[in-house]
């Protein structure tokens, strides 16, 4: 593929770069120009062998990458906390090695073989597969399927939809969840677990903008007022979840756990008649000690959260409401740190000692 060269320009942090002389400025979702596919670009890579597990920055060619029907000339990625195990291999994540890291990708593309899209394109991709079963976002270039390839949705950027990534996603995912079990604001405060983190940041902006009273529970005593100017009514610690009685008084409507262990049991605890506590993650731990007692005595339910194998129709609905009515408030609030390709390491090390807050945004 290398030498290939394709019509196609792009507008990224308000700059362009390769301009054709005969480009027109349009809408961020359409562009064109003149550009190569280089013979090499840079990525980072992921490896685990004789050698052992180790990742970092590595120059390789587009048919390095698996195969797709779509190649993407990236602008964004993110960081997940998935993104921080693979990349540190503090967690098994990836299923075949060596792969590019990255679970979120945005960008134009830059060739297709699937005539639903064309050169120039806007377009993401989140889970998927990614950076777990393929090559991922982490690197100039991306060859993604087209089954898992979103147009960018009317309403985002490119820059919004890596600051939302798979974060969002998950987030407004789980409102989509609770809300098809008909959970409604009168129900009680929608608890968020994690809230600093980027699921929970984007959780606490999104509920709050969809209607739903917002208590964010934090470690982070020093990010109740960052906690507060994104949409949580209440910030309270993590001591509000620790009870360890199989029933408590309802403080809850229902809520969205990222953490695990007697967090989530507290919160089934502590949920209303008939809400919905989401699952999502296990930055304390996998394990649930509860008992069916919620379950029958409540009808409380808990509903599981998979961002990466969402369904084609599901996802593309959860954008569309991402884009629209649930589109968060505080993007720009939310989005703590940028990174390159090379900062990554330090940033998944944060990451991992819980001494990061909000998104970071990767800029290719
Ligand atoms: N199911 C899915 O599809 C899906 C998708 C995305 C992410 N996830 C999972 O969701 C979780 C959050 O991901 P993320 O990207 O938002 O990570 P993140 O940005 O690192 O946020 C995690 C947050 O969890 C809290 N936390 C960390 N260690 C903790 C501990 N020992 N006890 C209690 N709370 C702790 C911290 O919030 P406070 O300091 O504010 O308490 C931290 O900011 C991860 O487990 C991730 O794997 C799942």
């Amino acid at each position: 593929m290398a030498g290939f060269v394709y019509r196609y320009c792009v507008k990224q942090n308000h700059q362009q770069i390769k301009m054709d002389p005969s480009f027109r400025w349009e809408d961020e979702t359409k562009a064109s120009a003149a550009m190569t596919i280089p013979k090499d670009f840079r990525t980072f890579r992921i490896h685990n062998d004789t050698a052992g597990y180790r990742s970092g920055i590595e120059t390789i060619a587009l048919d390095d990458l698996n195969p797709g029907e779509v190649v993407i000339k990236t602008a964004y990625s993110s960081v997940n906390y998935k993104d921080a195990l693979a990349g540190t291999g503090q967690g098994k994540i990836l299923r075949t090695f060596p792969l590019v890291g990255g679970i979120d990708v945005a960008g134009h593309v830059v060739a297709s073989t699937d005539k639903r899209f064309k050169e120039g394109d806007a377009v993401l991709v989140t889970g998927s597969g990614l950076s777990e079963a393929r090559d991922g976002g982490y690197g100039d270039y991306a060859r993604v399927e087209s089954q898992w390839t979103i147009p960018l949705p009317t309403g985002l950027s490119l820059r919004d939809s890596m600051i939302l990534g798979t974060a969002g996603f998950t987030a407004a995912l789980a409102l989509f969840r609770m809300i098809e079990n008909r959970q409604t604001p009168s129900m009680g405060p929608l608890a968020v677990t994690g809230a600093s983190g980027g699921v929970g940041s984007l959780a606490v902006d999104i509920f709050s903008r969809a209607g739903y009273e917002v208590h964010a529970i934090s470690g982070k005593a020093e990010q109740a007022g960052y906690l507060k100017s994104i949409g949580a009514s209440e910030v309270l610690g993590r001591d509000a979840l620790a009870t360890t009685r199989p029933m408590e008084s309802t403080c809850f409507g229902g809520g969205l756990d990222n953490v695990g262990g007697t967090m989530l049991a507290s919160l089934l605890a502590q949920t209303a008649p008939y809400g919905n506590v989401a699952s999502a993650g296990l930055t304390a731990s996998n394990a649930l000690d509860t008992t069916v007692m919620p379950f029958i005595i409540r009808g409380v339910s808990l509903l599981g959260v998979a961002s990466a194998g969402t369904a084609r129709d599901i996802r593309d609905e959860v954008w569309r409401r991402l884009a629209n009515d649930w589109r968060p408030a505080h993007l720009d609030r939310i989005c703590t740190r940028e990174a390159t390709l090379d900062q990554l390491p330090e940033v998944f090390d944060a990451m991992l000692a819980g001494k990061s807050h909000g998104r970071t945004l990767v800029v290719l």
